[in-house]
């Protein structure tokens, strides 16, 4: 049985087949110690004894947590000639890979294996105990340090604590892991100036293997004396022999396909306007509301909500920004604060009807688990300033594969709310907001980012990556003619008033290209 607190995923033998022999290519002569480090049951460990790969007298070392898949594992391993097997039954977290394992020879060392798929917020919500506790590194500083992210992968732990614990022993490594995982370790790798001689990564079908909805690879690194990667070949699967592109690092930059980002280099730069995240609650059962044919509001349990209008707004999440306009604005949001850190405390007077919504609700609240909330007024929010109030604004969803930016204006004379996974820049006119819809849906800006970010990434368009667009370089580029008749297109979208008696449209596009050269100065 699967144990997802394991991120357990056994490597089919067939998939075992085709990353040994990618790695007989990779190096025909072979390796005498091989590691496997969650050797689960054995899958890889069999594969290799039946592989070209192992030179006689190799000695193959696995680890595993779960007892059931250990013994599984041993099942037949004695009867291997010329190897030696040695399993043992640990968590891996609790071994120091340079010091705890002891080897007969000191011949070439290949780690090995397929560590678990599982993400530190997976493993929060199953109260999981395997993750690094004890482990520790001189000089590594936690979670923060591989991706800044607050939410990483196991994997990627595990990629880190091989590197650094087996760096002297100058290994090759090559494990099957999220694509993501594998681009967070070279870029950690490269920031820390880690050995690496060699990278590739040969991507997998991890839908017909694992059954799996995410972008999966090999990732195959040679450690040597120090860094010494310039680019790193991509390849469509694990047969290929020619890369489809390659990845590398350009002004500082990690980029997935140096010759695509070469193209659109000259839209690199610095968004003149600060991109600012939809509001974060945690609390989407009380406070997320839909419209029902007969006008009432309702909670996620079907609850007719009746609070004070003043503090409801029109809710467009992720999906409805990607699908917009289909079923636009079919829902709601209460907002409780109007800036971060405000007293929500004055609902009680001014919104007796919410106060008591809320207070009846109060353990959704409670509940809610990211220390961002600990010490807040009661029912307070994130991601709201005086920004989320902008009458205009165009906003992407961070989540989608494709960037598609959308204007949007009041609506029944509210200003439009985004969850947490969409990104918008607050504008003041409708001018403003359809002309810059349409400079960023041009196929220039479209491309730039598709170039800088990840398509297989949770959040591929977050704010750092939309931050770096050159919006002077954009307008330059575009044709002016067709941006006219997007812009317009949009601003039908969002304004009563007809495009024809707007007045010059290219005063318009003037008084933006203006503006945001300002706003460029006040943000620097
Ligand atoms: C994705 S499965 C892969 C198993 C095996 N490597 C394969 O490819 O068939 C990950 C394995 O890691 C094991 N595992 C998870 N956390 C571990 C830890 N902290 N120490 C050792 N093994 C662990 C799980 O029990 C599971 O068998």
């Amino acid at each position: 049985m699967p144990n997802n607190a394991f991120g357990d995923f056994q490597t089919p033998p067939e998939l075992v087949k085709l990353v040994l022999d990618r790695l007989n290519a990779i190096h025909s002569l072979g390796w005498a110690r091989i590691l496997e480090p969650t050797c689960g049951v054995g899958n890889f460990i069999r594969g290799l004894t039946q592989s070209p790969i192992i030179i006689d007298g190799c000695e193959i070392q696995g680890i595993e947590l779960q007892p059931e898949h250990l013994a599984l594992a041993t099942e037949g391993m004695n009867a291997i000639p010329l190897t030696t097997v040695k399993l043992r039954l640990a968590n891996l977290f609790d071994i120091n890979l340079h010091t705890d394992l002891t080897w007969e020879s000191t011949g070439r060392l290949l780690v090995i294996g397929n560590p678990p798929w599982v993400t530190s917020s997976g493993l929060g919500i199953l109260d999981s105990d395997n993750h690094p506790k004890r482990w520790n590194i001189k000089g590594f500083s936690g979670m923060d340090a591989l991706t800044g992210a607050s939410n990483f992968d196991l994997a990627e732990f595990i990629w880190i604590k091989l590197l650094y614990e087996l760096k002297d022993q100058q290994p090759t490594i090559a494990l099957l892991c999220k694509t993501t995982v594998a681009y967070n370790v070279l870029k950690f790798a490269a920031k820390k100036n880690l050995p690496l001689k060699t990278a590739g990564v040969w991507k997998i079908d991890s839908k017909k293997w694992f059954d799996a909805a995410v972008d999966a690879c090999l990732l195959v690194i040679e450690v040597g004396t120090r860094w010494d990667i310039s680019q790193i070949p991509i390849y469509n699967d694990l047969t290929s022999d020619s890369p489809v592109s390659m990845m590398g690092f350009e002004d500082g930059n990690f980029v997935v396909d140096v010759e695509g980002y070469r193209t659109v280099v000259e839209f690199e730069g610095v968004f003149p306007y600060e991109w600012r995240q939809g509001v974060k609650h945690d609390a989407a059962s009380v406070v997320e509301l839909t419209h029902d044919t007969q006008g009432n509001l309702l909670n996620k349990n079907g609850e007719i909500v009746r609070v004070e209008a003043d503090y409801v707004y029109p809710l467009l999440k992720g999906s409805d920004l990607h699908k917009y306009p289909v079923k636009a604005f079919s829902k709601a949001v209460i907002v409780t604060n109007k800036y971060i850190g405000d007293d929500t405390r004055h609902i009680e007077q001014l919104a007796p009807h919410l106060w008591r919504y809320l207070c009846q609700h109060s353990d959704a609240f409670d509940r809610r688990k990211s220390s961002i909330y600990v010490g807040k007024s009661p029912f307070s929010m994130f991601g709201i300033g005086h920004y989320s109030f902008a009458p205009y604004k165009v906003a992407i969803s961070g989540l989608h594969k494709s960037p598609r930016f959308i204007a949007l204006g009041l609506q029944a004379g509210r200003p439009v709310m985004f969850d947490d996974t969409c990104y918008f820049t607050p504008l003041q006119s409708a001018y403003e907001a359809a002309l810059m819809a349409a400079l960023l849906n041009t196929p220039n800006a479209k491309k730039f980012l598709e170039m800088i970010s990840f398509a297989g990434a949770k959040r591929p368009f977050s704010k750092k990556v939309l931050q770096r667009l050159n919006f002077q370089a954009l307008f330059i580029a575009c044709d002016k003619n067709q941006l006219l008749v997007d812009a317009k297109m949009h601003y039908r979208q969002i304004s009563n008033e007809s495009t024809d008696i707007i007045g010059n449209w290219h005063d318009e596009i003037d008084k933006l290209f203006v503006s945001a050269l300002e706003q460029k100065r006040l943000f620097d």
